[in-house]
């Protein structure tokens, strides 16, 4: 039986997702008794490590959108099977850096995989297995690139921040598609003001789908 809280960190490049996330973490772990476990993808898994290694270094790009999206759901399996499954089962807070939107948005973009073909593959990969809340954080893509290159210093682009603007532009839409279809999981949040402002706002949503208990409880579990 599931009894855990999925959340999901969802956005472009240089969003500021795993700031974010760790410190929605800390907030988490200071004030709650659940668990929480931190984690990301594609990756997660010794074996989604090394098909996150494959993947970002573009030597599965002449597979084509369609079959990016098979190794990044693979990936996805093992994470599901591994971490994601055991630590809901466990009660815990699970937050992870991307997940299911990043195919739908990354390899749906340029339209190369039918929106049926993903969804159906969104369907078996997750096997039930769907994020309660999502936080998309939503920024121009040149504002995310900028940073992201300032991140990165001297190293190389990655598969994905090398591809043009157009590119990012069209990922920025897909991602605010997903949240008009799905209101109630999917929360945008403006990730061009200050981090403080953005770490307030996911920590308040979260407040809004799992209320404070009354006062004289010990803790909001
Ligand atoms: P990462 O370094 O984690 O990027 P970021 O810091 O922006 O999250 O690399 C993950 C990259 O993989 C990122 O460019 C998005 C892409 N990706 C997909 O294209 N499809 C997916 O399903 C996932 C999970 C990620």
């Amino acid at each position: 039986m599931r009894k855990g809280r999925f959340i999901t960190f969802e956005g472009g490049e240089g969003a500021g997702k795993s700031t974010q996330i760790r410190r929605l973490a800390a907030a988490l772990r200071a004030g709650h008794a659940r668990e929480v476990v931190v984690t990301r993808e594609p990756g997660g898994t010794p074996l989604a490590e090394r098909l996150r290694a494959i993947i970002l270094a573009g030597k599965a790009r002449d597979l084509g959108d369609f079959g990016e999206a098979l190794l990044f759901s693979a990936a996805r399996i093992d994470h599901i099977d591994r971490i994601i499954r055991p630590a809901l089962a466990r009660g815990a807070y699970l937050l992870c850096d991307r997940f299911a939107d990043s195919t739908r948005a990354y390899q749906g973009a340029r339209g190369g995989a039918g929106e049926d073909i993903l969804a159906t593959l969104e369907r078996v990969t997750l096997d039930g297995v769907r994020p309660d809340l999502t936080f998309i954080l939503d920024l121009p893509p040149e504002i995310g690139l900028e940073r992201a290159e300032k991140r990165r210093g001297q190293g190389g682009v990655d598969r994905f921040e090398g591809e043009a603007l157009a590119f990012h532009a069209a990922l920025r839409e897909k991602f605010l598609d997903i949240a008009r279809a799905e209101p109630d999981r999917c929360k945008v949040i403006d990730a061009s003001t200050p981090e403080d402002e953005v770490a307030e706002a996911i920590f308040s949503a979260c407040l809004k789908k799992w209320p404070l208990p009354a006062l004289g409880e010990k803790q909001w579990a």
